[in-house]
């Protein structure tokens, strides 16, 4: 006979001891605004995950089951349990033993500010050894958080071979996955596909960055192909920043298994008696809106649940130096580029790489990482005249480092080549410019001297508003002089982890500065990283076309103002398009603004057009990076346009983005159908960075209803080559 009682009410602790079966038993309903994950278990048996989609209530648990039965296969299956299946977990115990065999023991409830959190203990029946599963319910945001902790108390260290944060099952269907693939210079792009027999990895072993090539997050359709505003979507999201392996079993039994975690086949981990490992977070969250409806409630849960550090705030417009000198940085320039930007209404100046190095000066890529000291050759006068020179010029200044890094042309590396990551008896694998490291970050001393590197520039310059913080290399010379013998096969765990020791110790003192997450481009676009950054470089390619499917991607996970997309020049530096600078700025105004490039080589027109984009966009900038995301028209379509809006909270005020993707003689641009309004509203149009010359176009200054806007759509100004356009609608 089935329990249906609540986790909550039930629990209680066995005082049997680990050898004896043990007794809970019961239903664990855990649940956010309006959805639900049902956990249960018979007594003396393993967990069971019955659901999770739309919210049930408490007296609606028995529903599920009497429905179909629920799901109702192991919650967290280890190896050589009786379930016999895929595992979650799988553990050499001291004795030799490489089964688990996993009971609930007691299920404790623990109420937090904006959250409801369930702690689920699993324990060995015949070892003492144990599994906490977490699952914390957001009570204003559709997101559960769960992850394991495993620990135990045997006679010597138990090998953890696998350690998943989480596993969930999803009903057979016509179910589809959205996930993130892409490589450098072309980042997050959307991979659409049917769930198919057979297992389907997504694996990640870059080591120090893990979101070039796929992304830990995956979007589940439950109905069909993929669409942005309709249909059951479930989203999961990883928040690791290391490797990771997310593995999606589908079989004969009718269900889809997924399981979520640290990729273990590089890494294997030796629990000591009494330690705790916990496994990083999995974000799930269940929409019925549809793909853009599961983004949503991740840009919410992010910005208002400490996943991306200050997420509520609105961001600076700035210029970064990268594409405008690259590493021919010098005083006059800094100054030129300062004075321009402020002349152009930006806010924020950001000085990137080849400030430094003193016996190695950064002339090159290929010296001077780890010497974070200014080269006065190049700034005579150091960072205070620059500091002052934003200051003259109203604007903040911010600056770049790549702190994790060392080049073997370094003093670092001439005082302290044993900090560097490196395999005993192999010679040491070079990346960029021929000469480029990874610290060992696993290291205490390391990480003392990477959060020095932050805290002196932050003590000696406090005006520094921002850090754009670089990470150029993979983990490729795998060894640490530091670990001993037995954790060296901890190299990819602890190194994330003392990189969030590092970033916590940050946080704690500077609250304040913004920090941009880089990784030669879009390499640590992940919620790892995130609660201890403000935002990502979406991509090194500023490319304005190939930016729109980017930026559409990163936009599945990512909320708006914590995307940086910067205006850049013509040719574009890296595909060599020539793109008109209107669409280059609309496509820019879509995130968070910036400019990338040399104001003193821009046209009169792209200024101007530049100075109009920058003063339209603080006018919406609240509504575009505060606000909900409706993607409407999806590039990856093909249907010749891409479109999205934001709207805020009240549905008083919308911004509307609209770009021509090809140009054909005769082509049908489609009609868009607008979301997100109240449809009882009427809505006035402004036409936002009209073309500079031209008249706004003729839905500027009309008014219409939310209904029609939403279900009948508008035609949009779209003629011609790169035509793109920029609407504010504000409810009367
Ligand atoms: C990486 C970044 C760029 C730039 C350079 C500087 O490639 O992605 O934006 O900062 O490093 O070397």
């Amino acid at each position: 006979m089935r329990n249906y009682m609540m986790g909550a009410a039930v629990a209680f602790c066995s005082l049997l001891p680990a050898s004896h079966s043990l007794a809970w038993s019961g239903s664990v309903l855990v649940s956010t605004p309006n959805t639900s994950l049902l956990l249960h278990a018979n007594e003396g048996e393993d967990l069971r995950f019955a659901f999770f989609g739309d919210r049930i209530e408490e007296n609606q648990i028995h529903q599920i089951h009497d429905a179909w039965d629920g799901l109702n296969r192991t919650a967290y299956p280890t190896f050589g349990s009786p379930a016999n299946q895929l595992f979650a977990l799988q553990a050499v115990h001291a004795d030799g033993n490489w089964t688990t065999d996993l009971t609930v023991d007691q299920v404790e409830t623990t109420e937090e500010d904006n959250a409801k959190l369930t702690a689920i203990t699993l324990k060995d029946k015949a070892y003492p050894f144990q599994v906490k599963l977490y699952y914390r319910a957001y009570k204003d945001i559709d997101m559960i958080e769960t992850w394991s902790e495993i620990s135990h108390t045997e006679k010597k260290t138990v090998v953890l071979k696998r350690f998943d944060s989480g596993h969930f099952m999803i009903r057979r269907g016509d179910v589809w996955i959205s996930h993130l693939h892409g490589s450098w210079g072309d980042e997050a792009g959307v991979t659409t596909e049917p769930l198919t027999p057979g297992i389907k990895l997504i694996e990640n072993v870059d080591g120090a960055r893990n979101t070039h090539i796929d992304h830990p997050e995956v979007m589940f359709s439950l109905d069909g192909k993929p669409q942005e505003n309709e249909g059951r979507v479930i989203g999961a999201a990883l928040c690791w920043s290391g490797n990771y392996a997310i593995r999606m079993a589908t079989d004969n039994n009718f269900v889809h298994r997924i399981f979520a975690g640290i990729d273990s086949e590089t890494a294997e981990y030796n629990l000591a008696p009494k330690e705790v490992f916990a496994t990083p977070k999995l974000a799930l969250t269940y929409s019925q809106e549809g793909l853009s409806g599961a983004s949503r409630n991740f840009h919410r849960w992010a910005r208002h649940a400490g996943m991306l550090h200050n997420g509520n705030r609105v961001r600076d417009i700035l210029l970064n130096s990268w594409e405008g000198v690259y590493l021919d940085v010098d005083e006059e320039k800094m100054s030129q580029m300062m004075e321009d930007i402020a002349a152009m209404g930006g806010e924020l100046f950001v000085m990137d790489d080849g400030w430094f190095g003193d016996k190695y000066r950064r002339v090159q890529d290929n010296s001077s990482l780890g010497d974070w000291v200014v080269d006065k050759k190049k700034l005579p006068n150091g960072l205070e005249n620059l500091v002052r020179t934003a200051q003259k010029n109203g604007i903040k200044f911010g600056i770049w480092i790549e702190p994790e890094a060392v080049n073997s042309k370094s003093e670092l590396f001439e005082k302290h080549p044993e900090w560097a990551l490196q395999a005993p008896g192999r010679s040491l694998i070079y990346g960029r410019g021929g000469t480029q490291l990874l610290l060992d970050v696993c290291n205490p001393e390391v990480q003392d001297f990477i959060f020095g590197v932050v805290d002196n520039l932050l003590t000696r310059h406090p005006q520094i508003a921002y850090i754009k913080w670089d990470a150029n290399i993979e983990l490729r010379n795998y060894g640490s002089t530091y670990l001993p013998r037995d954790k060296q096969s901890h190299i990819y765990i602890d190194y994330h982890r003392g990189l969030e020791k590092i970033m916590q110790r940050i946080r704690a003192k500077y609250p304040d500065v913004v920090i941009q997450a880089c990784a030669s481009g879009g390499g640590r676009a992940n919620y790892g990283v995130m609660p201890y950054f403000e935002e990502f470089w979406v991509s090194d390619n500023t490319d304005a076309l190939q930016r729109i499917y980017m930026q559409w991607g990163s936009s599945y996970f990512y909320p708006s103002n914590a995307m940086a997309q910067h205006i850049s020049a013509a040719p574009n530096h890296q595909t060599g398009r020539v793109i008109p600078i209107k669409f280059r700025c609309d496509v820019a105004m879509s995130g968070r603004l910036g400019l990338e490039l040399q104001p003193s080589k821009m046209t009169e027109e792209e200024r101007a057009q530049s100075t109009q984009a920058i003063k339209d966009y603080k006018t919406v900038r609240e509504v575009i990076q505060l606000g909900n995301l409706y993607r409407l028209v999806s590039p990856y379509d093909r249907k010749g346009i891409a479109s999205l809006m934001y709207t805020d909270d009240a549905k008083g005020k919308a911004v509307f983005f609209a770009y021509k993707m090809d140009n054909f003689v005769n082509q049908v641009v489609p009609r868009v159908c607008l979301r997100g309004l109240d449809p009882l509203k009427n809505y006035r149009v402004r036409e936002l960075n009209v073309k500079t010359g031209n008249r706004p176009c003729f839905l500027d200054g009309k008014t219409f209803s939310g209904r029609l806007l939403m279900n009948t759509g508008i035609e949009l100004p779209l003629g011609g080559d790169y035509a793109s356009c920029v609407l504010e609608l504000t409810a009367e």
